[in-house]
């Protein structure tokens, strides 16, 4: 090998990084030079992590709690998280089937790590979180995209499970609420599904990181409380506010916590000890009602950022109800100088100061004629952000 060539392998080389951090860099630029920019681009709350985590954190800190836990985490975590789905969804699920995991990133790296073959696929909505498609690369199988289309929901079908599962497939990952696309599987939409993953002898596995994020009358539910057999994947991140605390959880079926006890020993050690510390404290009642009226908050800018956004012209094909993103067909403003997404996002923030994320970082399906507005910002940004789009035109 020449001495100055890297030698890096495929697996990694062909992991391509996310768009938006070369929006986000040109925004730090302008904002280097004294410019304002409003950040829609952000896909986490803007909220600090809520008061009564932040002390269980600072108490853990202080009484010494800086050594390794059990690989699966700390029993009470996975004790209360179990409780959290009695509580909040009526499932009862046994401790033991709850894997502590740095981040949901953690879960997703464990569950394509003991459940994706090398060379077998998983099918992906196509547009989707980036990440799924490189976490499958990683571990040496293949990404499936299958487009969505806003008539469904822009998430999977029981057509298009069938439709693309072949020999070769073994799992189907979906995530509902949907990043980038804010829509939210109904608790008919899961059970539908589930079959179709059944029928074929494959796994569902269900990335709930958005839950508790749900807004107006949806009759959802986890997809543990229609089928036992799932994989579902969530975190402390999105609803919880703890994005830089690194945790998130796994609940895998009785048979598979062996391996994932295996995997998180050798990849991960332990997940972070203080912030499992902390986490004790998301299920207070006093946390959750911070929790409750920031989602409500979510949900008033949703609404706002909604119809300011339509009123500019951008076409929101399918209603969001979850997260904190929606996901609109920006081809009216497409034009000789701005042919796609990526350059119309570089033109607004060059022009406007206002920085959203590109569809190309989520897929290829619509990609060019699509953007994403992450609602992280309080709702007179948000008004302020439209109205410098709207001087544009
Ligand atoms: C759908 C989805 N899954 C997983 C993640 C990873 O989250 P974390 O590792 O912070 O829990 C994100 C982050 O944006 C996401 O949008």
């Amino acid at each position: 090998m020449p001495k100055n060539k890297l030698d890096i392998t495929k697996r990694a080389e062909g992991i391509s990084p996310f768009h938006v951090m070369n929006i986000l860099a040109q925004a730090k630029a302008l904002e280097a030079q004294g410019r304002d920019i409003i950040h829609l681009e952000v896909g986490e709350p803007d909220f600090m992590t809520p008061e009564p985590i932040v002390e269980a954190g600072i108490a853990a800190l202080k009484a010494g709690q800086t050594h390794y836990t059990p690989a699966l985490g700390l029993p009470k975590l996975r004790q209360a998280i179990a409780d959290w789905y009695q509580s909040h969804y009526g499932v009862s699920l046994s401790a033991e089937r709850v894997v502590v995991t740095p981040g949901a990133s953690g879960a997703l790296l464990l569950v394509m790590g003991a459940l994706l073959e090398r060379d077998k696929k998983v099918l992906l909505a196509d547009p989707g979180y980036p990440c799924n498609r490189h976490f499958a690369q990683f571990v040496e199988g293949q990404a499936q995209s299958v487009p969505v289309t806003a008539e469904d929901g822009y998430q999977l079908t029981a057509d298009s499970i069938l439709k693309y599962w072949d020999s070769q497939t073994s799992m189907a990952l979906l995530a509902s609420p949907a990043n980038p696309t804010g829509t939210v599987l109904s608790r008919h939409d899961l059970t539908v599904l589930s079959k179709a993953i059944k029928d074929q002898g494959g796994h569902f596995v269900v990335d709930e990181i958005y839950h508790g994020l749900i807004y107006g009358d949806v009759d959802t539910t986890t997809v543990l409380a229609i089928d036992d057999d799932a994989f579902v994947v969530n975190s402390f991140s999105k609803f919880f506010g703890m994005t830089g605390w690194r945790l998130g959880w796994l609940i895998v079926p009785e048979p598979y916590i062996s391996v994932m006890d295996k995997l998180a020993q050798n990849l991960f050690l332990a997940p972070p000890t203080l912030s499992q510390h902390a986490a004790l404290a998301a299920f207070e009642p006093e946390t959750l009602t911070i929790l409750e009226q920031r989602r409500q908050l979510f949900d008033q800018r949703r609404q706002t950022l909604l119809s300011a956004l339509t009123a500019l012209g951008l076409d929101i094909k399918a209603v969001p109800v979850g997260a904190f993103y929606i996901y609109a067909d920006c081809s009216r403003f497409l034009n000789a100088a701005q042919p796609d997404s990526m350059s119309l996002s570089q033109f607004w923030l060059q022009e406007a100061g206002v920085a959203v994320t590109p569809g190309n970082d989520f897929g290829e399906f619509g990609a060019k004629t699509h953007i994403r507005f992450a609602y992280t910002r309080e709702s007179t940004r948000l008004l302020e952000a439209v109205e410098r789009l709207s001087a544009l035109y």
